[in-house]
């Protein structure tokens, strides 16, 4: 069974998408089979995994709102080596097909059960907004990564998701967790990203990452390259990072088979 993994936060531009890219091809790199969804119209994990979203035939939109088999969906990406569902701008029309169908919250994870096997990470980069589109991946996910930048809007953000993640819990996904909270574009020279990093330990304890993504400009110029960090200077400290978060993912899973088996 794949993991599947919401990558999500309602604020814009807090590495939602550095992450779900760069993530994907870390555990790639670890020879775990990884599977992209790109959920959010501006299509930007698509472009930054080398896939011109303006030129595919079938894309996430064909999935939620057409019925088309997912198989018939999944894009190679080189060099990052995992597969993707694109996403571009037919994706904005799928809200409001999505409010009006019945069933609409469940197309997503519909899709996904019958390819459950064939990944060992499904990892769903979400639009920055609590809409449809993030509704059907937290609905279709077992847990949800938030990346978050450690400034002082940050926190007031999460109570938002927080209250999204208890009303589907009591709805639709009872066993939704919480995968963690990654610190992202940290930079420690910042006081502020000191103390809410303080905060968030004491709410979350071990749900934040030890892996922190500092602010680095390797990471920032990947995309245009449409290729993630660890092909672009793997020496970087971006692609560490990413590397690293990899790392203690698949340590944490060991861990808890380990827990599971004892
Ligand atoms: N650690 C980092 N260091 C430097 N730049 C970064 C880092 N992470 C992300 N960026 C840059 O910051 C911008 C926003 O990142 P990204 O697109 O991943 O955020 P997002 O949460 O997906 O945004 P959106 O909400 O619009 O989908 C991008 O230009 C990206 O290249
Ligand atoms: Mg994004």
């Amino acid at each position: 069974m794949s993991r599947v993994i919401a990558i999500a936060n309602q604020k814009g531009g807090v590495g939602k998408t550095t992450t779900a890219v760069n993530l994907a091809a870390s555990l790639t790199a670890t020879k775990r089979r990884v599977l992209v969804i790109d959920l959010d119209p501006q299509g930007n994990a698509t472009m930054g995994s080398g896939v011109d979203k303006s030129d595919v035939q079938y894309s996430s939109y064909d999935i939620l709102c057409e019925g088309v088999d997912i198989r018939n969906c999944l894009l190679p990406t080189d060099p990052g080596g995992y597969k993707i569902v694109a996403s571009n701008g037919d994706l904005t029309a799928a809200e409001v097909h999505l409010l009006e169908v019945e069933n609409g919250e469940l197309q997503l994870r519909t899709a996904l059960g019958t390819i459950a096997e064939d990944y060992d990470f499904i990892l769903i980069d979400c639009p920055p907004s609590l809409n449809m589109l993030t509704v059907n991946a937290l609905v279709a996910a077992k847990s949800i990564l938030i990346p978050m930048q450690c400034e002082y809007y940050a926190l007031e953000g999460l109570s938002a998701l927080l209250d999204t993640i208890n009303k589907i819990r009591e709805s639709l996904n009872p066993d939704l967790a919480i995968e963690g909270l990654l610190r992202t574009m940290y930079d420690p020279r910042n006081n502020l990203a000191v103390q809410v990093t303080e905060q968030l330990c004491k709410y979350f304890g071990d749900k934040v990452y030890r892996t922190i993504i500092p602010r680095n400009v390797r990471l920032a110029e990947a995309p245009s390259h449409g290729m993630p960090v660890i092909t672009y200077d793997k020496t970087s400290k971006g692609a560490q990072a990413y590397l690293a978060l990899a790392g203690e993912i698949l340590r944490r899973d060991e861990l808890k088979e380990q827990v599971a088996n004892a």
